[in-house]
């Protein structure tokens, strides 16, 4: 039996994949001028990394990380998120002392070994950016704004940015207790799963999709309701900031987040057209996240897009392969080797152009150029090298002429790069 590619691990086909690239050139230009400059790390980091930033009782570290031990016998993971590699480089290479305020982006696969359907796969794309050193709520604002740009710019449709706050070290703890003793009273109603993580994790609680669950957290306490001063205060100012700078959005008291780093302001971008899988992009503000990691005490704030749900959302809808500008067509073993040189020669001037390499018929070549939609044919046959000639079809004008090899390449290139 041949081999397959993995479960939840897919191919991007040329026809697809130039919607990515789309995807990607347009996020690199958007977060250019917002002055973020981009980070590679690797996928595959220390496990403890993952275990420490993203939260041991968190659905990821629970079920979903693709662990294993390397030769030496250490366990490394692949990365199902960015913002921890990135938190992890930031402070490996001391880029605070460099510049107090890190604005950064990246682009990459992500592993989370979750049951795959539509939007949710096993191996998966984000685009994310982070900001480090600033608290003021005026990134926040800025932050959402950049993904709201980015979404109008690439023309995603019907999608709205939901925030919440998710409180701070300082107001949580109260209102975690307070939860924590809300669904105690309800514990009978809640599904096993909720059951078992109510103590340890208890706002997944609020985000769980058995309808059971659902109904008896509708009165559930929020932590919109419990905010500190401080982190009241600070979400009033990025709402404020957020209108002055006409960017829409909508408070979600429930909206919690799988990932416990978390501090502040959280948020989404969500689709209708996605079923479940609703959430195009998320992200929040973690304050606490580098200091947790042994770095200093500096607050970030940063969102990460899923790339195939941008993909799905654009539509099915394959793009052409580009047309080559040229074909060249041999007859004879001397033409094809004077053909095959003319043909490196054009693709080193930049110019597509293509030929056959295996020594088929005239028919079959011409039959392949039609194929690739060529606006040119280059017919190059013995006596007609000989007599320093060729003949130059032109497909889109049906029309034919014989022309003098001579000066041939530099007519072709100022037609073809001037066009
Ligand atoms: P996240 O919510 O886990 O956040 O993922 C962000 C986005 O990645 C989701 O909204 C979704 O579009 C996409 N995504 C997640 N899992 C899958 C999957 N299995 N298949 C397809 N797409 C998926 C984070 O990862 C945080 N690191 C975001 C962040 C950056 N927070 C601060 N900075």
């Amino acid at each position: 039996m041949s081999i397959t590619g993995i479960k939840g691990m897919n191919d991007i086909l040329p026809g697809d994949v130039e919607t990515w690239q789309h995807l990607e050139e347009q996020a690199r230009k958007v977060f250019g001028a917002f002055g973020y400059r981009e980070i590679r790390v690797p996928v595959v980091e220390k496990t403890d990394l993952f275990c420490r930033s993203i939260g041991e009782t968190t659905d990821i570290v629970e079920k979903e990380m693709y662990t294993f031990s390397d030769k030496g016998g250490t366990s490394m993971t692949l990365r199902p998120e960015g913002t921890a590699p990135v938190m992890r480089s930031f402070i490996q290479h001391k880029m605070y002392a460099q510049d107090p305020v890190s604005k950064l982006y990246y682009i990459g696969p992500m592993f989370r070994h979750e049951r795959p359907q539509k939007g949710r796969y096993r191996q998966f794309h984000q685009i994310g950016a982070e900001v480090i050193g600033v608290d003021d709520p005026k990134i926040d604002a800025q932050v959402l704004a950049m993904l709201s740009h980015y979404f109008q710019t690439t023309k995603i449709p019907d999608v709205v940015l939901q925030i919440n706050s998710l409180g701070c070290p300082e107001c949580r703890p109260s209102y975690r207790d307070a939860l924590i003793s809300f669904l105690e009273q309800h514990i009978e109603s809640l599904c096993a799963d909720c059951q078992r993580r109510y103590t340890t994790n208890p706002l997944r609680v609020l985000d769980c999709k058995v309808p059971g669950c659902r109904e008896a957290t509708v009165d559930a306490p929020a932590m919109l309701n419990n905010l500190c001063i401080g982190c009241e205060t600070h979400f009033g100012q990025v709402k404020e900031h957020l209108s002055a700078l006409s960017v829409n959005y909508t408070v979600n008291p429930r909206m919690v987040r799988g990932l416990d780093y978390y501090t502040k302001t959280t948020f989404e971008m969500v689709t209708g057209s996605l079923g479940s899988q609703n959430a195009v992009a998320a992200g929040g503000r973690y304050d606490g996240l580098i200091k947790d990691l042994d770095g200093p005490d500096l607050p970030g704030i940063g969102f990460a897009i899923g790339l195939e749900r941008l993909a799905l959302m654009l539509g099915e809808q394959s793009i052409e392969p580009p047309r080559p500008e040229l074909f060249i067509a041999t007859l004879g073993e001397m033409a094809t080797k004077a053909g095959f040189a003319m043909l490196t020669r054009l693709q080193r001037e930049g110019v597509l152009v293509e030929m056959e390499y295996t020594g088929k018929s005239l028919k079959a070549q011409l039959r392949r150029a039609d194929k690739m939609k060529t606006r040119r044919v280059l017919i190059l046959g013995e006596d007609e090298l000989e007599r320093g000639v060729a003949q130059l079809r032109n497909m889109d004008e049906s029309s034919q002429e014989e022309v003098d090899l001579d000066g041939l390449e530099s007519r072709l290139l100022s037609e073809i790069l001037d066009a």
